[in-house]
């Protein structure tokens, strides 16, 4: 019996809510949203969905009723608008979460908490320094979506069904987002070694690498917001965590030494079960990706900082 909470019923929240239910994860799920209408709406048209999916209790709240859920999802808090890059947020959605985290320290008993609202690595870090949790069950979607961009633009490069496509985007889930090429296989053949027998030219890494990066920027010009995959990838998340899947998931949270950073939270390969994170892998990196990532970090440290952490 897995009771969720999702923080915020917005596009990616309800999203969440309605991935969820579909996929029968979650017997009891509670909308918690400042726009208590918005949430009661959402319940209501997610409830009547039930007699197509699963039984599951929906329905909007407030913090009280959040008090035993299993599983916290904070998707609260203002999403990029065009041409805003996902730091752009940080002082807006740092105010917000500061509010939730006073509500949570007072109803909820505890459990695991998967951030999503950007800019998600600083806002996962401030959650682990706000919330007294252990920090393994703090984590947030990071570079999930990252990572599902570049195997599916691998996908599509070489034929391959894109989960057979091991390749991972770590550090921050934003602008400076590190892909790891040095480590890309198909089926455990090093990318290149396959393109090679498979007589395919390489793959164009700068295609490639913009594709992945600028995938919200894209679809934010268009439709304002992403909200789809981010919501699937969601599902994906709490699906691991229900389950206790132990699955490797490009999750952020605060690293502790992980190629000797700590005080900091960006996106990792982790192994990830119902206890959270369960311990995050460190990848064999080029020099290139290492330079890369510690810009990425500094980026963080940075942005972290200006927040107040
Ligand atoms: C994106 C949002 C979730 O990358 O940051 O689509």
């Amino acid at each position: 019996m897995a009771k969720i909470a999702i923080i915020g019923t917005g596009s990616v929240g309800a999203t969440a809510a309605y991935a969820l239910i579909a996929s029968g994860l979650g017997e009891e799920i509670v909308l918690i949203d400042v726009n208590r209408a918005k949430a009661e709406g959402e319940a209501l048209d997610l409830g009547d969905s039930t007699a197509f999916t699963t039984p599951v209790k929906v329905y909007a709240g407030d913090y009280p009723d959040a008090s035993d859920a299993d599983l916290i999802i904070f998707a609260a808090g203002a999403n990029q608008r065009p041409g805003e890059t996902r730091l752009d947020l940080t002082q807006r959605n740092v105010a917000v979460l500061k509010e939730v985290a006073g509500k949570l320290a007072v109803h909820w008993r505890g459990g695991i908490l998967l951030m999503v609202t950007n800019p998600v690595d600083v806002l996962t870090y401030v959650a682990s320094r706000l919330l007294d949790l252990d920090p393994q069950r703090i984590l947030g979607t990071g570079t999930i979506l990252d990572s599902a961009r570049f195997r599916y633009a691998l996908s599509q490069h070489t034929g391959v069904d894109a989960r057979n496509l091991h390749a991972y985007v770590i550090g921050e889930h934003g602008d400076t987002a590190v892909l790891l090429w040095s480590r890309a296989t198909v089926a455990g053949i090093p990318l290149e070694d396959f393109c090679r027998q498979r007589g395919l030219n390489p793959p164009d890494k700068e295609q490639i690498d913009r594709y992945v990066r600028q995938a919200a920027y894209r679809i934010i010009e268009r439709k304002g917001a992403t909200y789809y995959a981010i919501g699937l990838g969601i599902r994906r998340l709490c699906e691991a965590i229900l389950k206790n899947q132990h699955s490797v998931l490009t999750v952020t949270g605060p690293v502790e030494g992980t190629y000797g950073y700590k005080g900091v939270a960006f996106s990792l390969p982790t192994i990830v079960g119902r206890e959270g994170r369960l311990f995050s892998l460190e990848l064999p990196l080029s020099p290139q990706e290492e330079e890369e990532l510690k810009r990425s970090v500094d980026t963080l440290l940075k942005a972290q900082a200006e927040a107040g952490f």
